[in-house]
């Protein structure tokens, strides 16, 4: 059997850096960005002309069935990680550093940080937490990699915040998370996600600091929206968050064609015709032929 070609796909599209995050936020320009895991998401999404790609460590639940983001490892990230690099040239990648991959001490943030751009294929990454991971972002800022912070409902916490909860709802609340998202913007971020804040908080913080927020479930005022690709598609079948808008039913989609699968191939349907090789009559009665010949042991 002949190695099919590999066609290369041809774009036209500037890459997507960091400095084009900024400039779209000075000109108001809405950022997209998209978690993916694999190839094939990947190079659709980054052709359909995503500015940024998270690796999101929601892998854990929405591909390998995790109760939470907990359990993954650095070793799961970057397995997707480099899939998802494979497939998308424009888009500016981005690594979510796992559970316990950056809390433990400076070293350890900055040697797993550097894993994702020598390892991963990302460009950039992304951790939770505001002031207690203002060391670990300089640090790895310091190693010239650039850092997204990650505030609001941080499911890397989630025991910590009693469960997936909207945070920053109480004045006080908001108070912290205010000074939190200056003190990442003074650390070196250059950008962060808001998930699940008010949304008139959302917008305040957003327009208090000079680095772009990226809004999961924060409402229309940050400057740019990320979504859990999963959600979207409608293939993550366990629970929708109230946040998440469905472009698809693809969980129902993929049960229908499995289904057809099934149905065909137990009624004699599939394989047809069209799907099987064939050889010649004048190679099959030579076959035959020589089949005679052959002594049965
Ligand atoms: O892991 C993830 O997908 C994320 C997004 C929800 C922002 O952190």
């Amino acid at each position: 059997m002949s190695t099919p070609a590999v066609v290369p796909v041809l774009s036209t599209r500037k890459k997507v850096t960091t400095l084009t995050f900024r400039q779209k936020k000075e000109r108001g320009e809405p950022i997209t960005m998209l978690t993916a895991y694999d190839y094939p998401t990947a190079l659709a999404m980054d052709q359909a002309g995503v500015d940024s790609i998270l690796v999101g460590d929601s892998l854990g639940m929405v591909v390998l069935g995790y109760e939470n983001t907990l359990p993954v490892t650095m070793e799961e990230m970057l397995h997707h990680a480099r899939a998802v690099s494979r497939g998308a040239k424009n888009a500016l990648l981005v690594g979510d550093m796992p559970f316990m991959s950056y809390q433990i001490s400076l070293e350890d943030a900055l040697r797993n940080a550097g894993r994702f751009l020598q390892q991963g294929g990302m460009d950039a990454v992304k951790l939770e937490g505001g002031r207690e991971r203002a060391d670990a972002i300089r640090a790895i800022v310091g190693a010239g990699i650039p850092v997204m912070g990650h505030l609001g409902l941080t499911p890397q916490s989630i025991h910590q915040l009693g469960g997936f909860r909207a945070q920053g709802k109480t004045a006080s609340a908001a108070k912290r998370l205010l000074e939190d998202a200056l003190l990442l913007e003074e650390a070196g971020c250059f950008s962060m996600v808001l998930e699940s804040v008010p949304a008139r908080l959302a917008e305040h913080i957003s327009k208090q600091v000079s680095i772009p927020t990226i809004g999961i479930g924060a409402g229309a005022g940050t400057d740019g929206q990320v979504l859990v690709t999963h959600d979207l598609l409608g293939l993550f079948d366990r629970f929708t968050p109230k946040f998440v808008k469905k472009y698809a039913s693809l969980h129902a989609e993929m049960q229908k064609a499995f289904t057809a699968y099934i149905a065909d191939v137990q009624e004699k349907q599939f394989p047809a015709e069209m799907h099987t090789v064939e050889m010649s009559d004048e190679e099959w009665a030579a076959f035959l032929g020589e089949g005679k010949s052959l002594k049965v042991v």
